[in-house]
C-alpha cells in the first residue's frame, strides 16, 4: 500500500499514523480464516492498519505490545480448538501468567460453533474468560457464529460485527478527509502477478511438489508425493456407496505412524474443472507467471513454486470446486463491469440480499466454477492480480489410517467414502477429495498423491491387558482396524469390536480379516447388519443386547471405550445406550449414569473421532 498516496482513485494513511488492529485467527475448515480476513478488509475499509494471522504463527509474547486484538475461533470436535492454535491455548493457560501485564489490549472474541456438538463454540467462551482473567478489556461479549443457523454463522456474526466496529471507530475516530472506501470499491490485490513472455529455465522443477526430505517429516509445507498401489471398491455392486481401500507406499519417506493417526490429503481439481477456468477467465494454462506481494511482510502463498504455471495454480492451488463464502460475491462485485451481473453480485453482497444469496448458492452447494459460469462477463473480466483474494487455498482433507505399520511395513491405507448427493441443481455435489482419489487409477501409470501425518483424537492403551471397546459402523472401522492390527501384533488381548453395517455381503469391510483373528481368539466380533431383516439393527442395540459384559468390561477391567464413524446421530445414539446399560447393569441413577460417562470421558477413557 503506498504511503499517503493513492490507488485506484482511493487515498490510505500515512503508514505511521494508521491504528493498527491485530486479528489471530484459529481454523479447522477455513471458515474461521475466512471470516478472519474478512475483519481485515472492513478494517482496511474503514482506514485502520491491520494484520491477520494464524494463532501458532504469531509469536504470543508480542501481545503485550498490542492495543488492540480480534480473536477469530473456531470450536471443533468435543470443545477442543484447531490445530494451528494449539500452542497458544497451551501457552494461554499458564498459571504463570497471571502475574504479568501480557494481555492489556481491547479485545474481541468471534466463536464459530456448531450448536449440535454440547460444547457449542467453547473455545471462544473460555478464551474470552481467560482474556478476562489476564487483564484484557472485552469490547463486546463473544459472538457465537452457528453452523446450524439456517443462514449460516453469519446471521449472528454480522450484527455483532456492526457493533464491533461502532466500538473500534469510537476508540479510534478517523479523520473526515480519509472517509470509508465503499463496498463496490475493489480494495488493492495482495499480490501482483507477472506473467512471463519466456519458459523460465530455472525453478520449474518445483513445480512438482518436493518429496520430502528423509530427515524431515512430511508437514502441510512439504508434503510426501505418496505412490498410489492400489484403489479398489470395498462396496458391492448394489451398495448405493462407492467406498475405496487406498493404499500409499511411503517406503521413500520419514512418515512413521501408529493406531489413531490420520493422514491429511491434499487434493487436485480436476484436468476439466481446470480447463473449464482458465477458459472462463481467459487465461493461458501453460503461461508462466511470477508473484509480488503488494506489501511488504504478506508471506508467499505456502506451498505455490516460484514462478509458477496458471494450469498449477487453478489445479493445485484454488479450491473452486468449493461454496464460495459471501466475501467472494462482495469482491467479485467489485470486479464486475457494470451491468446486470454486477447490480446482481451487489445485492449478494448487501445485507437484504443473504436470503437469496443462501437460496441461490449454499442450500443447493453450488460450487466457484458454477457461479463464475453464471456471471461470464464478470469471469472473464477478473484481473489476475486478485485471484488469490477472490478465490481460497484448496484445504487438505484429514482420513483415519486404517493399516498398523506392524502389519503393512512401508505402507499406509486408508477407507475412503466417495461423496456424491444430489442437490436442486442437475450435477451431483461430489467431495473434492474423495472423487479425486477414487478417480487416480495406479494400473494406467504411476500416480502420487501429498500427503503428511499427524496425531488424530483417538489413544490407545499401552498396557498389555486394558481391554478395549471399538464401535465402529461403517468407514469408522478404519482406525479400529489399525488399533486391531497394531495389538494383536505386541499380543494385547481384550480386543472387542461392534461393527454394523447394511449387509454382510455389501459392506462388510475386512469380513475374512475378522474372521481369522476371531478365530485365534485375538478379537471378539460383534455386528450389527441394519437390512437384513425388516427392523433395523444398529451397533447401539446389539451393545444394549451385550450390556452385561460392556459393563464388566469397563467397570471391572477398567476397558478403554473407542466410538468412530457418522457425527449425525449414531454418537449420541451410542451415549444414551452405554448410560442406560450404567443404570440397568450397575444399578446408577441416570444423573449418576451420565456423571458415571463423563469421568470416562475426562479421563480418556471414552474417545470419539467423528465426521460430517
Ligand atoms: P442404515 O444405513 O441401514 O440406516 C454404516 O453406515 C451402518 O451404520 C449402516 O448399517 C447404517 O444403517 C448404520 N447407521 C445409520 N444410522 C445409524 C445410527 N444412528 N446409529 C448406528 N448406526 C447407524
Amino acid at each position: 500500500m503506498p504511503e499517503g498516496g493513492s490507488e485506484r482513485g482511493v487515498r490510505f494513511w500515512p503508514a505511521c499514523a494508521v491504528p493498527q488492529l491485530l486479528v489471530l485467527f484459529g481454523s479447522q475448515t477455513g471458515t474461521a480464516q475466512d471470516e478472519a480476513e474478512r475483519l481485515g478488509r472492513e478494517a482496511r475499509r474503514r482506514r485502520l492498519g491491520c494484520r491477520v494471522q494464524a494463532l501458532d504463527s504469531y509469536a504470543v509474547a508480542d501481545l503485550i505490545r498490542e492495543p488492540l486484538v480480534i480473536f477469530v475461533c473456531a470450536t471443533t470436535g468435543q470443545g477442543d480448538p484447531p490445530d494451528n492454535m494449539k500452542n497458544f491455548w497451551r501457552f494461554i493457560f499458564r498459571k504463570s501468567l497471571l502475574s504479568t501485564s501480557l494481555c492489556q489490549m481491547d479485545f474481541a472474541v468471534l466463536g464459530l460453533g456448531d450448536s449440535s456438538y454440547a460444547k457449542f463454540n467453547f473455545v471462544a467462551k473460555k478464551l474470552h474468560r481467560r482474556l478476562l482473567q489476564l487483564g484484557g478489556s472485552a469490547l463486546l461479549p463473544p459472538c457465537l457464529g452457528d453452523d446450524q443457523h439456517e443462514l449460516g454463522p453469519d446471521a449472528a456474526i454480522d450484527p455483532w460485527l456492526g457493533d464491533l466496529w461502532k466500538k473500534i471507530m469510537g476508540l479510534y475516530p478517523v479523520p473526515l478527509d480519509f472517509p470509508e472506501i465503499p463496498l463496490g470499491v475493489p480494495l488493492p490485490s495482495k499480490f501482483i502477478f507477472q506473467f512471463l513472455q519466456e519458459v523460465p529455465s530455472v525453478g520449474t522443477e518445483g513445480l512438482k511438489l518436493a518429496s520430502s526430505d528423509p530427515q524431515r517429516p512430511p508437514s502441510e509445507l512439504q508434503p510426501f508425493l505418496a505412490p498410489v498401489i492400489t484403489n479398489q471398491r470395498v462396496t458391492g455392486p448394489q451398495h448405493f456407496q462407492d467406498v475405496r481401500l487406498i493404499e500409499f507406499d511411503i517406503t521413500d519417506s520419514s512418515i512413521s505412524y501408529a493406531a489413531g493417526d490420520v493422514v491429511s490429503i491434499m487434493p487436485s481439481n480436476s484436468e476439466t474443472h481446470t480447463q473449464q477456468f482458465c477458459q472462463l477467465l481467459g487465461l493461458d494454462p501453460k503461461q508462466f507467471f511470477m508473484l509480488t506481494p503488494r506489501e511488504p511482510g504478506v508471506p508467499h502463498p505456502p506451498g505455490l513454486p516460484q514462478p509458477c504455471t496458471v494450469s498449477h495454480l487453478v489445479s493445485q492451488y484454488l479450491d473452486i470446486a468449493s461454496v464460495p463464502r459471501r466475501s467472494f460475491f462482495e469482491l467479485l462485485a467489485c470486479l464486475s463491469p457494470p451491468g446486470l451481473e454486477r447490480e446482481k453480485l451487489l445485492e449478494f453482497s448487501s445485507a437484504r440480499g443473504q436470503e437469496e444469496l443462501w437460496e441461490y448458492c449454499n442450500r443447493p452447494r453450488r460450487t466457484i466454477l458454477e457461479v463464475l459460469c453464471d456471471f461470464p462477463h464478470t469471469a472473464a473480466a477478473i484481473p489476475p492480480d486478485y485471484l488469490l483474494d477472490l478465490i481460497p487455498r484448496i484445504r487438505p482433507r484429514a482420513f483415519s489410517i486404517a493399516s498398523s505399520l506392524l502389519a503393512h511395513p512401508g505402507r499406509l491405507q486408508i477407507l475412503v467414502a466417495v461423496v456424491q448427493y444430489q442437490t436442486r441443481l442437475k450435477e451431483p455435489r461430489r467431495g473434492l477429495c474423495s472423487s479425486w482419489l477414487a478417480s487416480l487409477n495406479p494400473e494406467r501409470g504411476p500416480i502420487r498423491v501429498p500427503l503428511w501425518v499427524r496425531p488424530g483424537s483417538l489413544v490407545f492403551p499401552e498396557t498389555p491387558d486394558t481391554p478395549i471397546i471399538m464401535v465402529g459402523p461403517g468407514t469408522g472401522v478404519a482406525p479400529f482396524r489399525a488399533a486391531i492390527q497394531e495389538r494383536v501384533a505386541h499380543s494385547q488381548t481384550g480386543n472387542f469390536l461392534f461393527f454394523g453395517c447394511r449387509k454382510r455381503d455389501q459392506d462388510f469391510y475386512w469380513q475374512t480379516e475378522w474372521q481369522e483373528l476371531e478365530k485365534k481368539g485375538s478379537l471378539t466380533l460383534v455386528t450389527a447388519f441394519s437390512r437384513e431383516q425388516e427392523q433395523k439393527v444398529y451397533v447401539q442395540h446389539r451393545l444394549r443386547e451385550l450390556g452385561p459384559l460392556v459393563w464388566e468390561l469397563l467397570d471391572r477391567h477398567g476397558a478403554h471405550f473407542y466410538l468412530a464413524g457418522n457425527a449425525k446421530y449414531m454418537p449420541a445414539d451410542v451415549a444414551e445406550a452405554l448410560t442406560s446399560i450404567f443404570q440397568e447393569e450397575g444399578q446408577l441413577s441416570s444423573a449418576d449414569a451420565a456423571a458415571y460417562l463423563a469421568r470416562l470421558q475426562q479421563t480418556l477413557r471414552f474417545q470419539t473421532e467423528t465426521w460430517a
